[in-house]
């Protein structure tokens, strides 16, 4: 047997340290190996160096395999054909300048691909023909002549994998051909995940390109809502938390769903929705948890595939947006907007017992208090009143200013009102529904004096509110606890 590979002090045919460098091989550590063809163990000696965990090399070459074994004690080596591959599932396979002796090329590439793990890769070192044609040529070399597969041919025998030419090799005195390092693996189903938060065009890009490929898009929101009315299954877990006052809210049901750990539980229902092969998934996954997706996706056998892309977002994110709402209103509260804009109205409920007696109920819906008095002079007074047992028509309202008495009639339409108050009565009186008033005669002035506005029922005066006017400095305290008590408190209990 000829010196083939190059030691220190032993220079074979191959310039056995060019290879190695040529071959790319991925991490060892931790890995299986098996080098097939492995000659006097070159690469072998590299994966130990490397940290494999175990090492196979086989050879037909008894002489090969025993110098092999001396010189890397720690690895196995085998006198062996690759007709018969030692058992149990390899993480990196190397063929090296070998496969040109095989007898069926192919069905050798198609074992050797069996007996690599999941995610394992099968280096080749081989020459390619130069051809056009998916065909076998027939190549002499100075030793023999051997069938050398086109390009063509190489990708139809590799069509089911995942595969790259990864570059040239080294050439060797008195090749023939050029020689190529190729990496296959398994081919997996990619998943594309577009997790940007809403707003940022994740939608369109599915409507656009994916759909253009043909690539099925499971919608993360459709999801959500078909497994809160129960359409679809998933874990007790998931189905329960989805459940418990759902709203289509969805960038706080993901935020929901992912801070419980429930990422995985999630994954699952998408692949059943996304079937066997390559899908997308437009679906909003908060940033900290998107490594969560990936790893579940992983495990599942897909490669996730994470898109992410620079654009303007149409809105904030979730919790972004409630904040900031949250402090303008603070600033609200603390800024001097109510110096700025001048006074505002008070409106004070008189609290007169007759006003029950009479009334089921009764609105003054402008102006409010708090509410701005601008430029304008003139201001409209409008609400409603509900008599009990009377006929709205024979209600009256009036107002008092200065002293002087100004009576109008309960005359506007107001279905709303009678809808959302009188819902369980059964027979409405028609006049009921008059049971709005709008009185447009009143004047700014008329504020400083005061005004009182009531009702006249059966003849008798029932006073039912107080109108005056804020004090610019006190009308911002007034602004300012009424925003409050309206919102702004609401929004402090929910910090
Ligand atoms: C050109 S050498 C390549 C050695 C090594 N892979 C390298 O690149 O340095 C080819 C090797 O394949 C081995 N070989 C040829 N036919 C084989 C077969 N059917 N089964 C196992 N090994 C074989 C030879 O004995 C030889 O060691």
């Amino acid at each position: 047997m000829t010196q083939y590979q190059s030691f220190p002090g032993v220079k074979g045919a191959s310039e056995s340290l060019a290879k190695l460098k040529a071959l790319r091989l991925p991490s060892f550590q931790g890995k299986r190996f098996l080098d097939v063809g492995c000659n006097e163990g070159y690469f072998c000696g590299y994966a130990r160096f490397d940290g494999a965990a175990e090492v196979i090399g086989i050879d037909r070459s008894k002489l090969a395999v025993s110098r092999a074994q001396a010189r890397m004690p720690d690895c196995r080596f085998l006198v062996q054909s690759w007709e018969q591959l030692p058992d149990g599932k390899f993480d990196v396979i190397l063929l090296a300048s070998a496969l040109h002796y095989a007898d069926d090329q192919e069905a050798l590439i198609h074992r050797l691909m069996d007996s690599l793990s999941d995610d394992g890769t099968l280096v080749l070192e081989m020459g390619i023909a130069p051809s056009g044609k998916s065909e076998w040529i027939s190549v002499k070399r100075s030793i023999d002549e051997r069938l050398f597969p086109s390009r063509g041919k190489l990708a139809e025998i590799l069509q089911d994998y995942a595969w790259k030419i990864i570059g040239y090799s080294v050439q060797q005195a008195g090749d023939p051909l050029t020689r190529y390092v190729v990496h296959v693996r398994r081919q997996k189903p990619c998943v594309f995940l577009l997790l940007e938060p809403p707003g940022s065009g994740k939608t369109t890009l599915c409507r656009t390109l994916f759909a253009r490929a043909k690539v099925p898009v499971v919608s993360g929101d459709l999801t959500y809502r078909q497994l809160s009315d129960g359409r679809i299954t998933a874990s007790e877990a998931l189905k329960s938390l989805i459940c418990a006052d759902f709203s289509p809210q969805y960038d706080k049901v993901a935020e929901k769903v992912f801070s419980q750990g429930l990422a995985g539980d999630l994954v699952e229902v998408w692949c059943r929705q996304g079937g066997e092969s390559e899908f997308v998934i437009d679906s909003y996954v908060p940033e900290r948890y998107q490594q969560d997706v990936k790893d579940a996706f992983d495990a599942r056998g897909y490669i996730p595939v994470v898109l992410n892309w620079e654009m303007q977002k149409s809105m904030s994110g979730p919790g972004d947006a409630d904040k900031k709402a949250s402090r303008y209103m603070e600033t609200l509260v603390d800024s001097r907007v109510g110096e700025a804009v001048g006074m505002g109205f008070r409106v004070t409920r008189v609290n007169s017992p007759a006003l029950g007696e009479f009334f089921s109920g009764w609105h003054l819906d402008q102006p409010v208090n708090g509410q701005i008095v601008t430029e304008h002079d003139q201001f409209t007074l409008s609400g409603w009143g509900l008599p009990r047992d009377m006929d709205a028509k024979a209600v009256r309202c009036y107002v008092r200013s200065a002293g002087v008495k100004q009576v109008f009639k309960l005359e506007k339409r107001r279905d709303d009102v009678v809808k959302l108050r009188l819902k369980d009565q059964v027979e409405v009186p028609e006049t009921l529904s008059y049971c709005g008033f709008a009185f447009s005669g009143l004047k700014k002035s008329d504020l400083v004096s005061g005004i009182e506005f009531g009702f006249i029922a059966n003849g008798q005066e029932i006073p039912a509110a107080q109108l005056g006017i804020t004090e610019p400095v006190s009308g911002k305290a007034t602004l300012s606890r009424k925003l409050l008590s309206k919102v702004g408190a609401t929004l402090r209990r929910r910090r």
